[in-house]
Formats: structure tokens, C-alpha cells, sequence
């Protein structure tokens, strides 16, 4: 199998190929499992740290039309399209995020459908889609209101995508994700950033400032589970996606109290009393427009997966990331 992973030094992309390189084979799209013998993780910052004669790391612009030319070609099998820019800096620069989450989709897209190959491509949209008035419990066929340029971007996609799809240009899945949490490493530049600095900075003994209020409810997935997801994404037959190719994933739907409540059970009252709350209302805005509960009941009965304890997820990430509180 020939994979292209986008967005590869990211969070989930480099997670995804280091999963992807440990599970050795993938399912072609004529449903026979084959071995993976090449992964070309794409991004614009460099892939490193990956030391397998299966992965050729290139660097680039998505937005650029000749590198994309050379991203793929007839023997790609695969794509995992999650190069993206993230939600508050999408809102920030119209233009980049227009460019970088939509232009740059929809010209990937028009690659594999002047190919004519009609491979997998699995890509990663988000509960930025929805907004407005929303149910407690959100159905799968809730109308789509995005409050944000992300969420627009994400929505564009999930519709060409899926007519993509119709037409047998490409054998799409596009995953709605929830919040991904904790993520490892340094705040980033999206709305939701604080799910994971709330748990990560005070386990490393660092304060962390909390921008929404404490009954705020999210929609959450660990990592572990996200890569579970996004492999499973691809793995499902085109057959069984007879109610569509953009799914919502199952999550944890979690308040920040909880979250927090749970990093004083999981680490003790000293850790959680380093969250101070502050509110930030360009953050509070966008993520107060994102449902905080699904049915999913279309991706649960594909066999898409959730996570139910919030202390396990905080689990997880003590046990690869060990505190650093010097
Ligand atoms: N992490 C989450 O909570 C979450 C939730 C829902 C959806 N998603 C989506 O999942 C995908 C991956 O998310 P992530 O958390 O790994 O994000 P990330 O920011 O860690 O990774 C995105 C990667 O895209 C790369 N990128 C940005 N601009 C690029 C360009 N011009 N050319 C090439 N590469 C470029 C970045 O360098 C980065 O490595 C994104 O599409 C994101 O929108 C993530």
C-alpha cells in the first residue's frame, strides 16, 4: 500500500503513521489487506524522528499547485488528508484559512479525480460544522450552521467530499471529529486549546488559565481513540456507508467542571488548583457554538469507538507523558 499522510508532523499525523507503521498492513480498495510499503508524510514542517525505510518525509505547501502534483500519483492507494490550520487562526486569517482549508482540499481532490484511480482518502472535519440552536443531544442529520470560518471550511469540504464520493472520483470518509484531548506539547492557536493546557500545565506544575466558564460541555476523544478511529475510517468498506460519507464520531461529552474534578481525583487538589478561570469571550463565542453531545448513532454502528472515563484519558497521557515538574 502506498500511503499519503497530510498534515504528517502534526499532532495526529504523526501519530497516525507511527500507528499506521506498527500495524504494518491496510485494506486496498478492493478490499484485500496488503502490506504498507510506503508512507509520504506531507507538511510544511519538517517530518522528523520517524526512522522507518517505509516513510519519506516531504516538506511543503499544500496550497502550492506543483507540489501538490507531486504528492500523488497512480500507484497512491491512500490518503489521510488532515494538514489544516487550526480554528482561532482560521478566524484570525480569513485568507489562510480559506486557502490552506478548502482551496487546498478541493485542488487535492481535482489531482485524484484527473488520476481517475479513485483511491481511499479519509480527512479529519469537526464539530465547527454545527451551531446556532442546537438539542442537548445532537441527531446525525442536524443541519449543518457553522458559527466560524473553520467551521465553514470544514463544511465545504465534508459536501464536496461526499459528492466526490457520488460520482466515484474518490472513495471518501470524512470523520467529524470531537476535541482531541490532551494533546502533548505547547498551547496552539485553536479555540479549544485549553481542553488539553487545563490538564497538561498543571501536571507539569505550570498554571493554566481556563477562557470558558466551568458548565461549559464538550465533546472529547482521546488520542489513542482518534487513531483507532481514523484507521477504522479507512478500513470500513465503501459497501457499508449506505447512510453517507461524513460521520460523526462517538466522543465523551464532558463539562470543564468534570474535567477539572477529574485532574483533582486523578492528581490531587494542589494540580487542579493551578486552573485559574479567565475569560476570553472571542474563545468563549466559538466554543459555546459547538454542541457538546452526540447520538452518533450511525458511526457507533459502524463500529466507531468513544472513550467513557475522563480520568483514564488523563491516564493515558500521564502514562506517555510523565509530568515534568522539575
Ligand atoms: N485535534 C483536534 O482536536 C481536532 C478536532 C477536529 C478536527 N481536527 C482536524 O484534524 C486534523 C489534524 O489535527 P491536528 O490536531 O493534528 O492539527 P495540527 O495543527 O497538529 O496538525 C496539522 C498539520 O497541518 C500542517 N499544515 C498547516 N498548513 C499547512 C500547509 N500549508 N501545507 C502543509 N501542511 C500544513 C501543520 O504544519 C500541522 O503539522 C486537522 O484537519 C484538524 O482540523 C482536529
Amino acid at each position: 500500500m502506498n500511503i499519503l499522510v497530510t498534515g504528517a508532523a502534526g499532532f495526529l499525523g504523526r501519530r497516525l503513521i507511527e500507528a499506521l507503521l506498527q500495524r504494518g498492513t491496510l485494506t486496498d480498495r478492493q478490499g484485500t489487506e496488503r502490506p504498507i510499503s510506503r508512507i509520504v508524510g506531507f507538511d510544511v514542517v519538517p517530518l522528523s524522528g520517524i526512522d522507518d525505510g517505509r516513510v519519506q518525509a516531504v516538506c511543503g505547501d499544500i496550497a502550492d499547485p506543483q507540489v501538490l502534483e507531486g504528492l500523488i500519483d497512480t500507484r497512491t492507494d491512500s490518503i489521510f488528508h488532515l494538514a489544516a490550520v487550526v480554528s482561532s487562526q482560521a478566524e484570525q486569517d480569513f485568507e489562510l484559512g480559506m486557502r490552506i482549508n478548502f482551496s487546498a482540499t478541493q485542488a487535492l481532490l481535482e489531482r485524484v479525480r484527473a488520476l481517475g484511480t479513485c483511491p481511499r482518502w479519509v480527512m479529519t472535519s469537526s464539530v465547527a460544522v454545527f451551531g446556532g440552536r442546537l438539542p442537548a443531544q445532537v441527531e446525525d442529520g442536524q443541519v449543518w450552521a457553522p458559527q466560524s470560518s473553520y467551521g465553514t471550511q470544514k463544511a465545504m469540504n465534508d459536501l464536496l467530499l461526499a459528492d466526490y464520493s457520488r460520482r466515484g472520483f474518490v472513495d471518501g470518509r470524512s470523520l467529524r471529529m470531537p476535541t482531541i484531548v490532551v494533546r502533548p506539547g505547547k498551547p496552539n492557536r485553536a479555540a479549544s486549546s485549553f481542553a488539553s493546557g487545563i490538564i497538561r500545565e498543571p501536571l507539569n506544575g505550570q498554571d493554566s488559565v481556563c477562557p470558558v466558564p466551568l458548565d461549559t460541555r464538550l465533546w472529547l476523544m482521546s488520542p489513542m481513540q482518534a487513531i483507532n478511529n481514523l484507521i477504522l475510517g479507512h478500513e470500513l468498506p465503501g459497501a457499508r456507508l449506505n447512510e453517507g460519507r461524513v460521520i460523526n464520531l462517538p466522543g465523551l461529552s464532558i463539562t470543564v467542571a468534570e474535567m477539572i474534578d477529574a485532574l483533582r481525583r486523578t492528581a490531587g487538589d494542589e494540580v487542579a488548583g493551578r486552573i485559574r478561570l479567565e475569560s476570553d469571550p472571542a474563545i468563549e463565542r466559538i466554543v459555546a457554538s459547538w454542541p457538546g453531545s452526540f447520538t452518533a448513532r450511525y458511526a457507533k454502528s459502524l463500529g466507531f469507538t468513544a472513550d467513557h472515563d475522563f480520568a483514564d484519558v488523563i491516564g493515558q497521557f500521564i502514562a506517555e507523558y510523565p509530568p515534568q515538574t522539575d
